[in-house]
């Protein structure tokens, strides 16, 4: 299938597996609702998908409202196609959600002031920190007093409060501690959400155990997060919440990397070998303009070569440490945190082989950029197996469109 995307599309390339996909949210179909985090990819095919299987969608600034809505999501569903979850407004989300009436989970206490001033009436959670966090790097982790993230939970009283008396009552609780955690954090906040509900009392609806759910990007990391286990605690604290409250609460799940990650992969094409003092590296025609999270976090993704030729690869292997074409050495696939470059044992390889960075569905392409110039990659979704293109590649066109010589310096 990555081969003939590749021949197909040209490289570098995007490819994602709708079965996987599919597969990934008939596990979580035990919660009430499942919320796609869309900022681990927000590709309108993708979010198609979500909406044809029942899946709704958070959006987290005006751009993912306007994708969420583009493709059908609708604010005015009983449970809402869009939830808009920040810890502020800026100008165009505001309007945004006062135009479509899109219900706001606020992480800010500001948020609800602003919200009274412009005359907007929705329905309103508050995203609590609970006082603690965790996530796969320190840059994931969204609880305790270093994270901007959401209420401070010696707060959420006050904030209810003032709700209350600006005619905008809180009617649900999200607490979403980082991203990539793991099942011994995210457990912890179910205690903490039923000790929150007390709070809000008769007025809660809904709880959000937010998102957060790790996948094994390492393949000899066998043990995947227990789905049926974490369902149940949250089920347990949901039915706490719910004696104390004195009505039925709507438990949701609010994944991204969960649902999108495993399905996708960066298909590039090997364009040089070469040796630097011992060392060998294998160059590839993507860099971190296309894939961020080893250069950003040291995220580990696994890498596998397809000979272009279909030679067999035979069980040899060799060191190498894959980089891409930017023009700035921190472009190297194989990193930990701190930057520290690290070889692979990969196989022997010829240039014109296809090499290809798995589990990166999520925050792949959405985290892509121009740097140096280089065009957006397309995506491809396999689909009943056939490739479906679901995003061209940039042209040059494109990507200059945006930028003016003014006449004075033409
Ligand atoms: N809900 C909220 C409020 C969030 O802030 C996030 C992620 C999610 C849900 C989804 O988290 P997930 O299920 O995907 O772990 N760029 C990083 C991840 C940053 C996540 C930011 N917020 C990475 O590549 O690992």
């Amino acid at each position: 299938m990555c081969q003939g995307v590749a021949e197909q599309f040209g490289t570098p390339v995007w490819l994602y597996d709708r079965a996987t996909i599919e597969a990934r949210i008939t596990e979580l179909q035990s919660f009430d609702v499942v919320r796609y985090a869309q900022k681990a990819n927000s590709n309108l095919g993708l979010l198609s998908l979500m909406r044809k299987h029942g899946v709704v969608v958070d959006a987290v600034s005006a751009g993912e409202i306007v994708r969420a809505l583009r493709v059908g999501f609708s604010p005015r569903e009983k449970v809402s196609g869009i939830v808009f979850t920040a810890d502020l407004f800026d100008r165009d989300a505001l309007d945004l959600v006062r135009i479509h009436r899109i219900p706001v989970n606020i992480g800010s206490p500001d948020m609800i002031a602003q919200l009274a001033e412009a005359g907007i009436q929705v329905p309103l959670t508050v995203r609590v920190n609970p006082g603690f966090g965790h996530g796969h790097s320190r840059k994931t982790n969204t609880g305790g007093t270093l994270s901007k993230h959401g209420v401070w939970h010696k707060q959420l009283k006050d904030t209810i409060k003032v709700g209350k008396e600006k005619g905008l009552p809180i009617s649900g609780l999200h607490m979403h501690i980082g991203s990539g955690s793991d099942f011994h954090h995210l457990s912890q906040v179910c205690g903490a959400m039923v000790e929150a509900a007390k709070l809000v009392g008769s007025d809660l609806h809904s709880i959000s155990a937010g998102g957060g759910l790790p996948i094994p990007y390492r393949k000899d990391q066998l043990e995947r997060i227990d789905v049926a286990a974490y369902f149940k605690l949250w089920d347990e604290a949901r039915k706490q919440i719910e004696a104390e409250v004195g009505h039925p609460v709507a438990l949701e799940v609010e994944p991204g990397r969960y649902l999108v990650a495993e399905s996708g992969y960066l298909i590039a094409q090997l364009r040089s070998i070469k040796k630097v003092g011992n060392r060998l590296f294998y160059l590839i025609d993507a860099g971190f303009n296309d894939l961020v999270r080893p250069a950003f976090y040291g995220s580990w993704h696994h890498i596998s070569v397809i000979p272009a030729d279909g030679r067999d690869l035979g069980s040899a292997r060799v060191n190498a440490i894959v980089a891409g074409p930017l023009c700035e050495s921190g472009d190297v696939f194989t990193q930990e945190e701190g930057g520290f470059v690290v070889h692979r044992e990969l196989p022997v390889a010829k240039v014109g082989d296809y090499v290809v960075l798995h589990d990166a569905g999520a925050y792949g392409a959405a985290m892509s950029s121009n740097y140096n110039s280089r065009r957006l990659a397309p995506e491809v979704l396999w689909s009943n197996g056939k490739p479906l293109l679901i995003r061209e590649r940039q042209s040059f066109d494109h990507l200059l469109a945006l930028d003016k010589i003014p006449v004075e310096l033409s």
